[in-house]
Order: structure tokens, then sequence, then C-alpha cells
């Protein structure tokens, strides 16, 4: 049985950047599925369609190709064959990408593409539904989190970093609509899963959330690495 730990959580709560660094030290793969979901919208977007119109934004996406490469450890995301990794971060890509993970027939495909990867391999996956639907049975499940002007102010930080000069308050708004849809959607909405472990990772340095998932991890698999 390959080492599976699903991190779910909401936007910003600094979930990629601690699941590479966790993955790191246990020397296990990091399945960042938001990636395919904005390689989705990335799809939907080209094709001038919708993201909010299902029927159109679904079909779009079954028509799609979406695959993960690993380049030294480090997720490569692809759009029918393009490499995309560097064009998933925009403002525009996110909302869209917010927007067709909505729909089920696209949860559908990826859920099923995201099972398959963690059947095969050691992986951390994170994303949104990794505790409650693509690994329900995983043994780490781990919910973190941290208060929205917190989440905010790392997403501008790292929005600055990028050279993206985008208002606080507008960070702020768009991260609670954010959080609305993915929340509140009919399929597979952001919950904490059974059994999952939840971090609050507002007063704590990025370190300090790395350690707790890793002792949370060592007390179900042993310590590894
Ligand atoms: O984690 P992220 O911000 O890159 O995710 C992009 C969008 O995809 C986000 O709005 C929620 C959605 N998502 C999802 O619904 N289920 C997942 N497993 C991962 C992401």
């Amino acid at each position: 049985m390959p080492i599976n730990i699903a991190l779910d959580g909401p936007v910003g709560a600094g979930k990629s950047t601690i699941a590479d660094e966790v993955a790191a030290r246990l020397s296990i793969l990091h399945l960042d599925t938001g990636a395919m979901y904005r390689a989705c919208a990335i799809g939907v977007l080209r094709s001038g369609l919708d993201p909010q119109d299902e029927a159109a934004a679904t079909a779009c996406c079954e028509g799609l190709q979406i695959d993960v490469g690993y380049e030294k450890g480090t997720q490569q995301t692809l759009l029918c064959g393009e490499d995309v990794t560097g064009l998933l971060r925009t403002p525009q890509v996110s909302a869209a990408a917010s927007a067709v993970a909505k729909w089920p027939g696209v949860r559908r495909k990826m859920v099923k593409a995201q099972q398959e990867l963690a059947r095969t391999h050691d992986m951390l996956i994170d994303g949104r539904d990794i505790g409650t639907r693509v690994l329900p049975d995983a043994k780490v499940k781990i919910y973190l989190t941290a208060s929205a002007e917190e989440r905010a102010r790392r997403r501008w930080l790292q929005l600055q970093q990028q050279g993206q000069n985008v208002p606080m308050e507008e960070v702020l708004s768009d991260l609670l609509a954010r959080d609305r849809q993915d929340m509140n959607r009919e399929t597979d909405p952001l919950r904490v899963a059974e059994g999952a472990t939840i971090i609050d990772s507002t007063d704590l340095t990025q370190e300090e959330t790395v350690e707790k998932i890793l002792a949370v991890v060592e007390a179900c698999y042993g310590k590894r690495g």
C-alpha cells in the first residue's frame, strides 16, 4: 500500500508550500490537485467559454487531457501535452478554477485521475476534497487553515513577489468569494474530513506547521527519512 497523506484546507492556508516541504522531508511526491483544476480552467478560458456555464465548461473539460509529471520532484502540469505550470497562478485563472471545480462532471474526471495517481505512488495530496472524496480511507488526514485576514496577507505577499500589484482589499474579497464558492458548492464542498487533524497556522511559522504535520505522520507511519 503506498503512503497517502490527505491535506485539505481553504485558499491561502499555505497548503502548497507546506506540502512541498513535508513531501520533500518524507521523500514522497506532492500532488497539487488545485493545479489540475487550474489547467482545466485555462482550457475553458482559451476556448472562449464561460467557466460558470456548467454544460459548456463540463463538455470542454471532458475533452481536455490533463497530466502531471515530476522534474526533480517538482510537479509539472500539462494541458493537452503543453506544460502550463507557469500560467496557473493568475487571479483570472484562480477565479475560473474555483468556478469549473463546482461542476460534478469536471470533478468526476479529476477525482478519478487523482485516485489513480495515489494508488500507484507514495504521495502527499493537497486539495479541498482529498480526505472526504479522493482518499476517504487515507490513514493521515490534515485540515490546514488560518484566519481569512492572514490568508489574504500571505496571498498578497505572494502576488507582490510575482510582480502583481493587487490591493489587499481586493485579495481579501477574492479570497472570501472563493471560500464561499468552494465551501458551498453542492458536489464535494470543502469541509473537515472525518478523522482529520485540524491545524490552524495563523500564528505558526512555516517550520512549526511542517513539524506539526510531520508529527501526525510519524504517529501513524513511524519515523521516516
Ligand atoms: O488549491 P488551489 O487554490 O490551487 O485550487 C484552485 C481551485 O480549485 C480552488 O478554488 C478550489 C478548487 N479545488 C477543488 O475544488 N478541489 C481540489 N481538490 C483542489 C482544488
